[in-house]
């Protein structure tokens, strides 16, 4: 088999791409290790900025976003109990859309079911070779049979548990890495949303997200020690924990219900420099790791393919290396500004074992100049918006 592009991983990095290249009349195959229910079925982040926004419709998967996605203007900090809303629109005059990570897979999987591109789910042992030559391959097992994808490039659309970035040589490769000592858990539920916005709340006992999929379905986190085990939280102990983590107005609020999902993920920044190798390129999770407090990891991943799908098309269709050979640095410019916004937002509504009175006072002040200032104010809804490509 032969392509221009073979896309490995179909999370919304390589979907994405796929989509964005199809666009542009160029041929790609997308190599995945899951299923394609089991893709489906990973609950993870729920908010897209305006410039994803773009880049969906800019993709031609816009309509279903438009029609059920919730524009949020703003969002809530809530600490010790004390709740303060930030105005996005207001301040800076943007908002962003909630609309499930699942359902922008769904519809980018139903664009490639009508692209008639191939998609190869459930590929066993998949391997890259030759990347730094100009014959690069992808190998993998599909029922039972080796299979080669002879290409022109390949983009490690893998996550970060994938094999792209781990097949690049020892010292080619700087990483860049802080493990969190603690994750978050998550419950999703069908019960209307506590409100109409996203409530993020810092308190001595630790963090809590109030979030929503749908005006019917809600998604709540709280922060829980590294190593906790989702089997020793019940339903019960999760909503009572909730509770005592926000305001007493939302307490009150709350409608609880069974949950339908329940994990916990770990907290992570990473980045890996570069992200080309010579016919290999690296985007979305395979490339970078941010703590979700900040809501980017699915925004990083859709800037990062909507830079490599033009740089890929001006090689393809203008013959010019321009674009490709300045993807990385484009990229990591971005991905830096996440990695703090992250970083920050993670540090300012976290509780971390063995702070001392000062650092919980300093978070505290933190968040009163972010109220008291217009100026932290309007940084806030910058970055959380969107940050400029
Ligand atoms: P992924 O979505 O990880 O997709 C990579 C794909 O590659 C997967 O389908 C995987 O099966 C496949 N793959 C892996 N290895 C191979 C291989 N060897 N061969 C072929 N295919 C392979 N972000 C937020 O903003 N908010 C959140 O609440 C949030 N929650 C998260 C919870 C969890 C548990 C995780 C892991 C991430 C979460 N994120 C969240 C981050 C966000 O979901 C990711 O940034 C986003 O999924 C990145 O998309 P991606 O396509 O780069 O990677
Ligand atoms: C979510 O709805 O899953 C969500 C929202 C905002 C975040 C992280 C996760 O910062």
């Amino acid at each position: 088999m032969r392509t221009k592009v073979a896309i490995v991983g179909a999370g919304p990095a390589g979907l994405l791409l796929g989509q964005l290249l199809h666009k542009q009349g160029i041929e790609t195959v997308i190599i995945e290790r899951r299923s394609r229910d089991y893709v489906l079925g990973r609950i993870r982040a729920g908010v897209l900025e305006q410039g994803t926004v773009e880049l969906l419709e800019r993709a031609g998967i816009g309509e279903r976003m438009h029609a059920e996605g919730l524009v949020h203007d703003g969002v809530e900090f809530c600490f010790d109990g004390d709740r303060h809303r930030f105005d996005f629109r207001k301040l800076i005059g943007r908002s962003v859309t909630v609309y499930g990570q699942t359902e922008v897979t769904r519809d980018l999987m139903q664009a490639r079911d009508a692209s008639g591109d191939v998609s190869i789910y459930e590929a066993d042992h998949v391997s890259i070779h030759d990347f730094g030559t100009d014959k690069p391959k992808v190998r993998f097992v599909k029922d039972g049979v080796q299979q080669e994808i002879a290409c022109d490039f390949i983009a490690g659309c893998d996550g970060y548990h994938g094999v792209c970035r781990a097949s690049v040589p020892a010292g080619a490769l700087t990483t860049f890495e802080r493990i969190y000592p603690f994750g978050w858990l998550g419950i999703l539920v069908d019960r209307p949303p506590v409100a109409d916005e996203l409530i993020y709340a810092h308190h001595e006992r630790g963090f809590a997200l109030c979030s929503m999929r749908s005006p019917s379905r809600s998604r709540y986190y709280v922060q829980v020690p590294s190593g906790e085990k989702v089997e020793e939280w019940s339903d019960e102990r999760f909503w009572d924990e909730l509770r005592r983590r926000v305001d007493e107005e939302t307490a009150d609020r709350l409608v609880t219900g069974p949950s339908i999902e329940k994990s916990i993920a770990p907290l992570r920044s990473f980045v890996a420099e570069p992200l080309r190798f010579g016919r290999l390129f690296l985007a979305g999770d395979a490339a970078h790791i941010v703590p979700p407090t900040g809501a980017k990891g699915l925004n990083l991943a859709a800037s990062d393919v909507g830079a490599l799908a033009e740089a890929m098309t001006e090689y393809f269709h203008e013959r010019s290396s321009a674009g490709i050979d300045g993807y990385s640095a484009r990229v990591l410019a971005r991905v830096w500004k996440a990695e703090r916004f992250s970083w920050w937002m993670t540090s300012i509504l976290h509780t971390f074992p063995n702070t001392d009175t000062f650092g919980r006072r300093m978070q505290r002040t933190e968040f009163d100049y972010l109220v008291g200032s217009e100026a932290a104010s309007r940084s806030l809804a910058e970055n959380y918006t969107g940050l400029p490509l």
